[in-house]
């Protein structure tokens, strides 16, 4: 039976926009709309509020000695990071390394530096979908400028012990360590220690679509990809959109502010779903492992196809993701999954469910319900 209310299970690919988070943009966008460049008193507040949520930001992630540049998004800050610093640093190595499921922001990226000439190694997961930590040791070569690892991946919440390879990298001066937080953020926590640049999005955490950072290590250097009026430290030319970039900082306050209670609330629904999946073996494998991040549930159906159970959720008012929105309208398999258990099969049939704090135990229940009727009709 069609549910009447919209049940939003797609939160990795966006979220809602958080209703403060939206006031603020609207009230930040109405009274402080001067340039934050322009020299006068009304230009200075603006900047002020600019600087301002720039410190809150570092605040929030407990981190000093660090540069805030705002972008558009997570693709932009991820290729800021890679392209900005393989340019600028080229100098040092010419040998970038990073991991099979990167988001395609990242693996694109180094891919076409690849075609400018640099090396680049891809290291393969485990089957679980983690990075081994003695794999990044063992490709490690006299030229590696650049490692890039996601912390959570967003196609099954695999994640990556970031800790441990901040500290293998440390001991090589030379080589820069980004890290895509992007599915991290306000979920689970990952120490932020020896890495030099992280990238978020503000739309993954009930912030705006088109809000994000980059923040780097102060003695990071890297090469702008805009030129213009050098606003954002020359890092990011263009007029710095105030409004978004204070309710990038609000959002994310408000997301770390409340993780622990909402990750139990997550992991509740979490649970039902895994429990769901498990009781019925012989139409799912489950792909995460959800032990430590509930927000992503991927699994595979065994015996249907994904983009029809897919639509046929759709149809009933439930939004699942069958691929992760990246590439779903361009490859028809799951390169993550695929990675993981190098099963075509599985990877062609892949499901993500992503949560947020706001879903509930009873959506939860019909996406269950409704999985099981779906699954029958289609065999009829
Ligand atoms: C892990 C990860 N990195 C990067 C991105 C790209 O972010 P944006 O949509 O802000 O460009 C996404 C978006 O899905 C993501 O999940």
């Amino acid at each position: 039976m069609p549910t009447d209310k919209i049940i939003y299970l797609d939160n990795a690919a966006t979220s809602k926009v958080d209703q403060e988070v939206l006031d603020s943009f609207n009230q930040i966008s109405l009274k402080y709309y001067a340039n934050p460049s322009s020299i006068h008193h009304l230009g200075q507040e603006a900047n002020r509020l600019l600087e301002k949520s720039r410190e809150q930001i570092l605040k929030l992630l407990s981190l000093s000695h660090h540069d805030v540049i705002f972008t558009s998004g997570a693709t932009e800050a991820n290729n800021l990071a890679l392209k900005g610093y393989a340019y600028a640093n080229r100098n040092r190595g010419n040998h970038l390394i990073t991991t099979a499921t990167e988001h395609p922001s990242v693996l694109n990226t180094l891919k076409k530096l690849e075609e400018e000439g640099f090396n680049l190694t891809i290291l393969p997961v485990n089957e679980k979908g983690q990075i081994e930590v003695n794999s990044i040791s063992s490709a490690i070569r006299d030229d590696t400028i650049l490692i890039s690892v996601m912390a959570v991946n967003n196609e099954t919440g695999a994640i990556n012990p970031i800790k441990e390879i901040g500290e293998i990298i440390k001991k090589y001066p030379k080589i820069a360590f980004h890290v895509d937080m992007v599915q991290t953020i306000g979920k689970v926590d990952v120490p932020l220690e020896n890495v030099d640049m992280l990238s978020i999005a503000g739309h993954k955490i009930h912030g705006l679509l088109g809000s994000g950072v980059l923040i780097k290590e102060k003695k990071i250097i890297l090469k702008p990809l805009l030129n213009g009026g050098g606003q954002e430290n020359n890092l990011r030319s263009g007029t710095n959109t105030l409004a978004l970039s204070a309710s990038f900082a609000k959002a994310l306050r408000i997301a770390i502010e409340h993780q622990k209670e909402n990750y139990k609330h997550v992991k509740s629904l979490a649970d039902y779903l895994l429990n769901y999946l498990k009781d019925n073996p012989d139409k799912y494998v489950i792909n995460s492992s959800c032990k430590d991040n509930p927000y992503i549930v991927n699994f595979s159906l065994k015996k249907h196809k994904a983009s029809v159970v897919v639509e046929a959720l759709s149809n009933r008012n439930i939004m699942v993701s069958s691929l992760s929105a990246c590439h779903s309208k361009g490859e028809d398999y799951s390169y993550v999954v695929y990675a993981m258990n190098k099963d075509m099969c599985l990877a062609h049939n892949t499901i993500r469910v992503s949560f947020s704090y706001e879903n509930t135990l009873e959506e939860v229940e019909t996406l269950t319900k409704e999985l099981t009727s779906i699954i029958k009709e289609i065999k009829q």
